[in-house]
């Protein structure tokens, strides 16, 4: 399959220096802890950290969902094996991708009831015309068009994550 080119490598490291300007300023004097989704959230992770010259703690957490056999619903299971507590951490929610908003506003809802002081959201990626669920990204590196993209994280079928750009998969 081809991947036809989205946003380049500097504009996402450009865009991933403000951001972390931002984020930086932001948590001056608060303990922060960035959890980020795995695994398509990794490489703006250790891109995006690099920017942030203040403390810091990572967690990782892994969100799956699962349709149930009786019903419509989906039920998001969340795996936190390599997250530390986050009990009056101040929280920066890392994903790659804001397409539903189910992820982010059921991670969102788990790390409050975890104790979290307070909980902010960091998307690489807000895809446009998909969201069903009301959740406003904090922080947001580039709004895209409603098309299955790849690279810098971003999978198909776990391959293309490598990619050091975004790139559109074209069947
Ligand atoms: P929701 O719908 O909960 O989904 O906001 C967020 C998750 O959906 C995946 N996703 C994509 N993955 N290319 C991908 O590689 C895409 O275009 C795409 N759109 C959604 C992704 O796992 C994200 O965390």
């Amino acid at each position: 399959m081809a991947v036809e080119l989205l946003i380049n490598e500097s504009a996402i490291q450009d865009r991933l220096v403000a951001m972390g300007q931002q984020i930086e300023a932001d948590y001056r004097d608060r303990p922060l802890t960035i959890v980020a989704v795995l695994t398509g959230s990794l490489i703006a992770l250790a891109d995006l950290v690099r920017q942030i010259r203040i403390p810091l703690r990572i967690a990782l957490v892994q969100a799956s969902s699962y349709r149930g056999a009786t019903t419509t619903a989906t039920t998001l299971v969340v795996n936190e094996a390599f997250a530390p507590d986050v009990a009056n951490r101040h929280v920066l929610l890392l994903d790659d991708i804001l397409d539903t908003g189910q992820t982010l506003s059921a991670l969102v809802q788990h790390l409050m009831d975890r104790g979290a002081a307070t909980v902010r959201t960091a998307v690489l990626l807000r895809k446009i015309g998909r969201q069903v669920v009301p959740i406003e990204p904090d922080y947001c590196g580039f709004v895209i068009p409603d098309v299955f993209v790849v690279g810098y994280g971003l999978d198909y079928n776990d391959e293309y994550r490598h990619l050091p750009y975004v790139g559109v998969l074209r069947q």
